[in-house]
Formats: C-alpha cells, sequence, structure tokens
C-alpha cells in the first residue's frame, strides 16, 4: 500500500499519518521530519536545508527527492509507506511517478483561516514526533508527551509571520499537483475542517476500500 497524504501547512497531515501508520502497520515518511532530523544532527543535507525550513521556502528538489529515494528503500519500506509532505512541487510529483504507483493521495482539503490558528498553537515532540495542539488536541500533562515523557517545543517555523509564507508557497508551488493528481484519479478529497477522529474515519474508509476495488 502506497498512500500520500497531501494538504496545506498544518491542515493535519502529520496527525493523520501517525494514526494511519500504526492502525495499518506501514511506515510514516515525513520530509518534513527528515529535514528537521538532519537540521538538529548538523548533518551535510541538514546545514544545506536549514535556511529554507527557517524560511518556510521549499529544499531543493533533487535534495529532497535523493532522501525520500534512501528512506523509502529500507527493509520496513517493503509492504509499503506512507508519503506524508512529498510531493511537494511538480517537479517532485514526476520523480514520484518514475519511481512509483500510488494508490490514493488522501487530499486533505480546509479553509486556509483555521491554519494559522493549527499551526501556532501545535506543539510537538522532538523525540518521538508525537503532535499536540494546545487547543484542539492538548496533552493530559501540559508541556509532556504523553507518549515517551519528553518535553514538548514549539516548531521553529510555526511563528506567525513564517506559516503565512508557508501557505504562500503551497499556494503557489503545490497546489497544483491536486489537478496533477485528479488527472490520473487518484485524487480523494478529505474534509479537514472537522476534528481529528472525523477526518480519520473519511480516510479510512477510503483505504479500506482500495482493498475492495477489482
Ligand atoms: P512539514 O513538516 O511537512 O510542514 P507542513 O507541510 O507545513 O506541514 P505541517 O507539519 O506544518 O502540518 P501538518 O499538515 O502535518 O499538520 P499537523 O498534523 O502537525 O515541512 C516543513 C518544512 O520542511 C517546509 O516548510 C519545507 O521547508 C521543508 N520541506 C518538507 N517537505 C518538503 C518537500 N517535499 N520539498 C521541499 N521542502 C520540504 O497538525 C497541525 C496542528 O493542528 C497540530 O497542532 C494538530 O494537533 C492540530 N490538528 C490536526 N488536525 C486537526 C483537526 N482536524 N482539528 C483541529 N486541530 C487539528
Amino acid at each position: 500500500m502506497k498512500l500520500v497524504i497531501f494538504g496545506p501547512p498544518s491542515a493535519g497531515k502529520g496527525t493523520q499519518a501517525q494514526k494511519l501508520s500504526q492502525k495499518y502497520g506501514i511506515p510514516q515518511v515525513s520530509t518534513g521530519d527528515l529535514l528537521r532530523k538532519a537540521v538538529a544532527e548538523k548533518t551535510p543535507l541538514g546545514l544545506k536545508v536549514k535556511s529554507y525550513l527557517d524560511q518556510g521556502r521549499l529544499g531543493p528538489d533533487d535534495l529532497i527527492v535523493k532522501l525520500i529515494q534512501e528512506r523509502v528503500s529500507k527493509p520496513d519500506c517493503k509492504k509499503g509507506y506512507l508519503l506524508d509532505g512529498f510531493p511537494r512541487t511538480i517537479g517532485q510529483a514526476k520523480e514520484l511517478d518514475k519511481m512509483t504507483e500510488v494508490d490514493v493521495v488522501l487530499n486533505i482539503v480546509v479553509d486556509f483561516d483555521v491554519l494559522v490558528e493549527r499551526a501556532v498553537g501545535r506543539r510537538s515532540c522532538p523525540k518521538c514526533g508525537a503532535v499536540y495542539h494546545i487547543k484542539f488536541n492538548p496533552p493530559a500533562n501540559k508541556d509532556t508527551c504523553e507518549k515517551c515523557g519528553s518535553r514538548l517545543v514549539q516548531r521553529d517555523d510555526d511563528k506567525e509571520e513564517t506559516v503565512r509564507n508557508r501557505l504562500k508557497v503551497y499556494r503557489e508551488q503545490t497546489a497544483p499537483l491536486v489537478e496533477h493528481y485528479r488527472k490520473k484519479g487518484k485524487i480523494a478529497d478529505i474534509d479537514g475542517s472537522k476534528g481529528i477522529d472525523a477526518v480519520f474515519e473519511q480516510m479510512v474508509k477510503v483505504v479500506d476500500g482500495l482493498s475492495r476495488s477489482p
């Protein structure tokens, strides 16, 4: 099973990817998480992409495609994977088309007005990657990850000005991919304005439907 979770910044891609990964037993492959890890560890890739992340711009296609190729060639991806945050440009989508055929693109559709609030209120676990929201999905113990007990942090690129830039980049460079996949008959629109569990239910319906279709 090869799934893509698609949508604007803070639409809920990571939140849903973690739930789907657990339900279907396939790894979540998040370019954002891989890049943030590279930046934190100051690897050569991390040093190259740090300024892109800080400004909310997209990293260069060649680096990102190589990162994905390396990640999906690992043994845990043999049975399938869930792409979260990739592809994000027409160039990346064309490279993915060459690599494999995805089963479905789960396209989270949500009004841009709510996205800034979702991003600014997000708190993430730097250790296990769990995602919370101070209002919509608060952790049981303030500032502490429920899964691993680490102290939660606010992402550097979740400051309002950077979030607005990420939304602009999405509109200009990433939103056109919806047409690319619609033409291939791969898009499943998901109403992302609902609560986390209701969004998950819609996705499960689509994914379960894949195994029933001929
Ligand atoms: P990335 O980490 O992919 O950021 P993003 O696409 O901007 O997505 P987010 O992680 O912000 O949000 P999300 O949709 O996962 O939402 P979440 O579930 O956390 O990329 C970061 C940067 O890396 C990019 O700017 C770029 O520089 C670089 N990059 C990454 N991929 C790249 C690529 N392919 N090419 C080039 N550069 C790349 O939810 C957000 C908040 O809302 C949370 O607090 C959550 O609890 C809450 N929430 C979730 N769902 C709901 C709901 N239904 N109702 C209410 N609240 C909700």
